[in-house]
């Protein structure tokens, strides 16, 4: 469902700021949920963002159980009020009173943060892009595209001197939705299976119907353009990167990749491949010549026409991995399971290394958005038999302990996919296939050539990205 939204809105119109600032600031300093929501909520938040109060369905049932969310919403079109049909719900909302903390990382927050998450991948919600929790002292939102959740904003403290601001943002990006989920495929150790998890990635989602676009940002090795048999065109990535007038379309870069099948089935998706400057270009160089969040700003155009965009990074925290991960909205991280060591680098890529880059798209944009998650992590290709598995699931619990006494730091859902407190259960499996790894010399992702590596990669598909 497509909606008519205003994206020349410079900001909330006068009379509807006003009285959300009043309203926010009349609000008692204890009051309850029933009282933030008739007070606030429903009386100007909403109408805030942009819908009318017959777009607003409180309590919508999400076809889970008995669950219900506080509040769905959607905009009305001409022949479908969504009050009526009760369908197609765009944003969720929870909301809580003010005896609720709901700042960052306290317990009342992750509660109901996960209670979002069980709303957005409910029957009836999977249509929901966009999610809020708020307790008219502090609010977030999310995103949801497909089955991946991840936070748009941080959790921002609100008032009555920056609350028409902060609702203006989320206003904004709301009526901005773009179409890709951007991905960077990353680990800081080497030969995991990073590549070879983009290419049959990105042939899995193309034969579902998906359009997407790969990146080879790993420019000494280029294994994914040479894997793939891919001769860069003319136009170079390179100066499109290093340029600050836009000068160059992006779409130039572009190489498509294409196979046809027999009874003329035909299956493509798209490269930006590593060209003949980049890979020649020192690390110095590069540093000097184009900022790290080049790459994120060159592919805000490309948002609104693809599905995925999937980012090969290569296997080191330096240049071409940072621009990776500040691009993307998530990381993927492959692992080998009978590599323990490769189990405490992962631990230092989530501690340490994406918060410095969340940290700095949060400098980089007033605070106003939060920067790339990890997925959970996922064993590649590697033979994980019981015993291995007693091993690593020991070396975890060793590494999640250390990490929360040491940097109070909670890695456990970054490393078990199906993360429930108190049933810490499973990590996804990709199995070791000789259809995988021969294909890597075929110049054809096995999952465009071979069934049984599309049914692998179609079960990672829909573990991590596809509702
Ligand atoms: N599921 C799998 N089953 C069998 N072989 C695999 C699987 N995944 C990857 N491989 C093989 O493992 C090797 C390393 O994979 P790949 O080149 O994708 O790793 P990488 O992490 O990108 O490496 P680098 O760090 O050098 O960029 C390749 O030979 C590839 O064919
Ligand atoms: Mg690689």
């Amino acid at each position: 469902m497509v909606f008519t939204v205003d994206r020349e809105l410079q900001s909330l119109p006068p009379e509807i700021a006003a009285k959300l600032s009043h309203l926010l600031k009349n609000l008692p300093s204890d009051a309850r949920e029933p009282i933030v929501n008739h007070h606030f909520i429903s009386k100007s938040f909403f109408e805030a963002l942009g819908f009318l109060s017959n777009e607003c369905i409180p309590d919508f049932k999400t076809g889970n159980g008995g669950d219900a969310v506080d509040y769905a919403l959607r905009k009305n079109t001409e022949d479908d009020s969504f009050l009526h049909t009760k369908t197609s719900p765009y944003i969720l909302v929870e909301l809580k009173g003010r005896d609720i903390n709901l700042e960052y990382g306290k317990g009342s927050y992750k509660t109901t943060v996960r209670q979002l998450k069980r709303y957005f991948l409910a029957p009836k919600c999977k249509s929901v892009q966009w999610g809020i929790i708020t307790n008219s002292k502090h609010i977030q939102l999310f995103r949801k595209h497909g089955k991946t959740i991840f936070p748009a904003t941080p959790c921002l403290e609100i008032n009555p001197d920056n609350i028409v601001e902060i609702t203006y943002q989320i206003r904004k990006k709301i009526e901005d939705t773009s179409r890709a989920l951007t991905v960077a495929v990353y680990n800081n150790k080497g030969g995991v299976g990073k590549t070879t998890t983009v290419i049959n990635l990105a042939a899995t989602l193309t034969r579902q119907k998906k359009k997407v676009l790969v990146i080879d940002f790993d420019p000494n090795q280029h294994d994914l353009t040479d894997s793939l048999d891919i001769q860069p065109g003319e136009y170079k990535f390179y100066n499109c990167l290093k340029d600050k007038q836009n000068l160059f379309d992006i779409k130039q870069a572009i190489c498509p990749y294409t196979k046809t099948f027999k009874g003329g089935i035909t299956l493509s998706f798209d490269i930006i491949p590593v060209d003949d400057q980049l890979a020649k270009i020192g690390e110095d160089q590069i540093r000097q010549e184009i900022s790290p969040h080049s790459l994120r700003k060159k592919l805000e155009s490309l948002k609104y026409e693809y599905d995925y965009i999937l980012i090969d990074a290569p296997p080191n925290w330096r240049y071409y991995s940072i621009s990776a991960i500040y691009a993307a909205d998530v990381v993927l991280i492959p692992i080998k399971p009978n590599d323990i060591n490769s189990l405490r680098n992962t631990a230092i890529t989530i501690q340490q290394y994406i918060p410095e880059i969340q940290q700095s798209r949060q400098e980089k944009t007033q605070g106003l958005e939060w920067g790339a998650i990890a997925l959970p992590i996922f064993f590649n290709g590697g033979n994980i038999t019981d015993a291995v598995k007693v091993r690593v699931k020991n070396a975890i619990a060793k590494i999640i302990n250390q990490a929360k006494l040491e940097n109070n730091f909670d890695l456990t859902s970054y490393f078990f996919s199906r993360y429930i407190p108190g049933k810490n259960t499973s990590i996804f499996e990709m199995p070791n296939s000789a259809y995988i790894a021969n294909s890597a010399f075929d110049s054809i992702p096995a999952s465009y050539r071979y069934k049984v590596a599309y049914d692998y990669y179609s079960q990672l598909a829909k573990e991590y990205f596809i509702q």
